[in-house]
């Protein structure tokens, strides 16, 4: 009961109580979905209002004024779903929580199951819905699994059917333990030009890169 109290102060004083509100509600309509999907556990408490990192990416993208976002690895679309962009794509390898993600995101949104490392049931959908460009393709909190050779080539194969403007990943701060994958900015500049990087939490930093031509 104690270490409850001592943890549920310890996250007050890290994203203030008014979050802690709205985080504990979204809490509670994910535990929901996951009774009825059965999704992976992390979705219920890793909610928009619980981790600082989102709002800074929603930030981040919508700076740029985007057209067309897409996000690989949405999982129940708190990006996406608050991205202020004509058109929004989220893609999961879990269909199940893209079913439950469809009740949380507008009708506008697509949501497709797809695999970033066999991205070709990706560019498919996007070729479905007629996507010419993707201004800023959004990679962020799983793609520390992936190596980056494979990260190269799914990109490459993505722009080479619908080119990418820019790309928004998280690179996992040194010291951070327990991340297959930390991903430097040295390996992002193989991407394009890092135009932005900034602060997203105690173990991500954001990094926006622009491809040129
Ligand atoms: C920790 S969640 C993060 C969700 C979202 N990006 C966010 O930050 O709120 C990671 C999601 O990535 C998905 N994922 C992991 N590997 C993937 C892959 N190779 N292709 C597509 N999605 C993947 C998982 O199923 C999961 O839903």
């Amino acid at each position: 009961m104690g270490t409850y109290f001592y943890r549920l102060r310890q996250k007050t004083r890290e994203i203030g109580l008014a979050n802690l509100v709205k985080a504990g509600a979204s809490g509670l309509v994910n535990r929901a979905l996951r009774l009825i999907y059965r999704f992976d556990p992390w979705h219920v408490s890793g909610t928009f209002h619980s981790r600082p990192y989102k709002a800074k990416v929603v930030d981040m993208i919508n700076a740029r004024k985007p057209d067309c976002v897409v996000e690989i690895g949405t999982g129940l679309g708190d990006l996406i779903g608050r991205v202020s962009s004509a058109k929004t794509f989220g893609f999961d390898l879990d269909p199940a929580v893209l079913k439950a993600a469809r009740w949380l995101l507008p009708r506008t949104s697509v949501l497709a199951p797809g695999n970033f490392q066999e991205p070709d049931g990706i560019i498919a959908t996007l070729k479905q819905h007629n996507v010419r460009q993707i201004d800023c393709l959004v990679l962020v909190n799983w793609i520390h699994m992936i190596d980056f050779d494979t990260i190269e080539r799914s990109i490459e194969m993505i722009d080479r059917a619908c080119p990418i403007r820019s790309i928004l990943m998280d690179s996992i701060k040194a010291g951070a333990d327990g991340y297959r994958f930390h991903h430097s900015e040295i390996e992002m500049k193989t991407l394009g030009r890092i135009v932005q990087t900034r602060d997203g939490d105690e173990t991500r930093t954001l990094v926006m890169i622009e491809r040129g031509p």
